[in-house]
């Protein structure tokens, strides 16, 4: 086993840092990138990152020649095209924008659950705004039905970059909201779900508070 050639900032809570582990496992990458660990919140930065990207997001991936791309869907992109397995983003065709629009469901999902995420866990209660909340918590409940009602099938077919983003970002309501009960308005998402945890790429990728 030759040094990993690139490092990923890494923190094991981030969904966004999740689809990139899950991804690394799935193409037996893992040990082609060193976790460099990152801790971090909007309001207590890491000088380090912030040198490597301007934005201070997780996920960034320094590669071999020394370059840092970002964010997540870019890398995700840069390390489906490093390896000579079945790809895990279609490279062309209408399956492409399809499977692209249902990771960026589940992204969307991960965006609005962290913003609730940092608003309830950083700012003083008395200051937090309610309806902008409850409007965060809409878009994760209408992501989530449509997933239920109209993809179920699609998630199912195969593990690859739609899948993945779906179960990192159902991974994520677990973690942080786990009294949200998202199973009971989605049964066929749970079923899913509970299946595709049983993965060795999940089970190595659970997030560690
Ligand atoms: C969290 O603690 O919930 C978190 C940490 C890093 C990135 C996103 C979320």
């Amino acid at each position: 086993m030759s040094a990993p050639s690139m490092t990923l900032y890494h923190n094991t809570l981030s969904p966004f840092v999740r689809k990139v582990v899950v991804l690394l496992h799935e193409t037996g990458q893992q040990d082609r990138v060193a976790l460099q660990d990152c801790t971090l919140s909007p309001v207590s930065p890491s000088a380090e990152l912030n040198a490597d990207n301007p934005l201070g997001k997780i996920p960034a991936l320094r590669l071999a020649d020394g370059n840092v791309i970002h964010d997540s869907r870019v890398i995700l992109e840069y390390l489906d095209q490093q390896h000579v397995g079945n790809t895990l983003i279609p490279r062309e065709g209408a399956a492409r924008w399809r499977r692209l629009t249902l990771a960026s469901m589940a992204d969307g999902i991960m965006d609005a659950s962290v913003l609730v995420r940092y608003e309830l866990a950083l700012r003083a209660p008395e200051k937090h705004w309610e309806e902008w909340l409850d409007a965060q918590r809409d878009k994760i409940r209408r992501a989530l039905n449509v997933l239920e009602n109209e993809a179920i099938a699609e998630l199912t077919s195969h593990f690859d970059v739609a899948a993945i983003s779906v179960a990192c970002a159902l991974g994520y309501l677990d973690l942080r909201f786990p009294d949200l009960g998202w199973r009971t308005a989605n049964p066929q998402l749970a079923n899913w779900f509970f299946e595709v945890s049983q993965r060795p790429s999940m089970i190595a990728t659970m997030p560690k508070p």
